[in-house]
């Protein structure tokens, strides 16, 4: 039995259909304080999303089950509490979070909300919880991960994730890179790497991913899932066929977002061994995201990653002109990307921590 405090409660939340269907306005009303939470904690804007644009990613889907609620206060929203249940074969993962606007910290609302996740979690025989949040720099106590990688400082998120029983696995760093600056460095990064990885020419496109693609990128982004520096994070095997990139793809494009994919590909097997993704929304006055990167383990070593970064950023100049910058996120311990970015001109300007429980069966 979970006991919310007095004047709270939880609602299930139905994405609509459309943005423009009439029972929209609670999905309208969880994006802006969703906004909202992102703007108090970090400070900026550039983790905004328009509701239009942020409704794809809640449309029922064969590869995830996204369960959500808003939270209220007298009848007021002021967060959400939501869980992924991966679908792929017997999953035993759950991803989940709980965002309250900052006027509402410490009554209990979190444990409640946390609760409730916790027992959805069971009910549908998840053992391993996993959960990401921001850690502001602070003064005081700090806290580090096995990793020996990067450290957060010891604040309200994090103690509330050591008193639910979970132990911080990782910390990503947040990047930003000035889209409005010289590109010199990014040109002759370019040109370096073009010289290394002559066995390689360099393919574009925006999605929808065209036809002659689609297997290569499918192939690449299962990869995403297994190749990515995990620390002691759990992540299921990801199957990616002609279906799951063309929804994939849609989420993109139902909303008119751009995404630009950018990568090598071997010249005698015509294999794809490379990719980075540039994304902005219809608003090509905000913050762009660069999103995968990966190069195939087997093509590691020829400059791939600084190739399809490089190229990306590049062509990026003219898709978004007006953006001012853009963010992306790396495991303090991925030092061979690290090592790219920090290169290319991406300076750190926040870290977040990953948090993991496993629940006995
Ligand atoms: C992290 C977060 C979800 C915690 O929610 P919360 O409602 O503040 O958490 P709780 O109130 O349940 O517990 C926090 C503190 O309040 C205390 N508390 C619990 N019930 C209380 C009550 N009824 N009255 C007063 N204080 C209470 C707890 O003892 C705890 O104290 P501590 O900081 O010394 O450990 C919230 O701060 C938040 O949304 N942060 C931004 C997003 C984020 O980082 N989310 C992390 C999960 S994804």
């Amino acid at each position: 039995m979970i006991t919310a405090p007095a004047g709270v409660d939880f609602r299930p939340l139905t994405a609509p259909v459309s943005i423009d269907d009439a029972d929209a306005s609670e999905f309208i009303e969880m994006v802006r304080v969703r906004n909202r939470i992102y703007r108090e904690i970090a400070g900026h804007d550039d983790h905004r999303i328009a509701p239009d644009e942020l409704l794809p990613h809640y449309q029922p889907d064969e590869d995830e089950r996204r369960l959500m609620w808003t939270i209220h206060v007298d009848g007021q929203m002021v967060g959400r509490a939501g869980i992924d249940l991966p679908l792929q074969g017997d999953s035993k993962l759950a991803f989940w979070l709980v965002e309250l606007v900052r006027d509402v910290w410490g009554h209990g609302i979190g444990t409640a909300a946390y609760e409730l996740l916790e027992r959805i979690a069971r009910e549908n025989g998840r053992t391993v919880l996993q959960s990401w949040a921001a850690h502001p720099d602070a003064p005081g106590p700090r806290l580090a991960p096995p990793t020996g990688f990067g450290t957060i400082p010891e604040d309200h998120a994090a103690r509330f994730y050591l008193r639910h029983g979970f132990s911080l696995e990782q910390i990503e760093r947040n990047s930003a890179f000035d889209l409005q600056g010289p590109f010199d460095g990014v040109e002759r990064l370019l040109a370096q790497a073009v010289a290394a990885s002559s066995e390689y020419r360099l393919v574009q496109w925006f999605v929808p991913t065209p036809p002659e693609f689609v297997d290569g990128y499918a192939w690449m982004k299962s990869r995403m899932a297994t190749d990515a520096p995990a620390a002691n994070l759990e992540f299921d095997e990801e199957t990616w066929d002609a279906g799951r990139i063309a929804r994939h793809d849609s989420r993109y494009t139902d909303s008119g977002r751009t995404l630009q994919v950018t990568a090598a590909q071997h010249i005698e097997t015509g294999e794809l061994c490379a990719f980075n993704e540039l994304v902005i929304g219809k608003d090509h006055t905000e913050a762009s995201h660069q999103e995968d990167t990966l190069v195939l383990k087997d093509h590691r070593g020829h400059r791939l990653g600084t190739l399809v970064k490089c190229a990306g950023l590049l062509s990026w100049r003219a898709v978004a002109p007006e953006s001012p910058r853009v963010i992306t996120y790396n495991a303090e311990e991925n030092r061979p990307m690290l090592d790219i970015n920090e290169a290319i001109g991406f300076v750190p300007i926040a870290y977040e921590g990953a948090w993991k429980k496993v629940l006995d069966d």
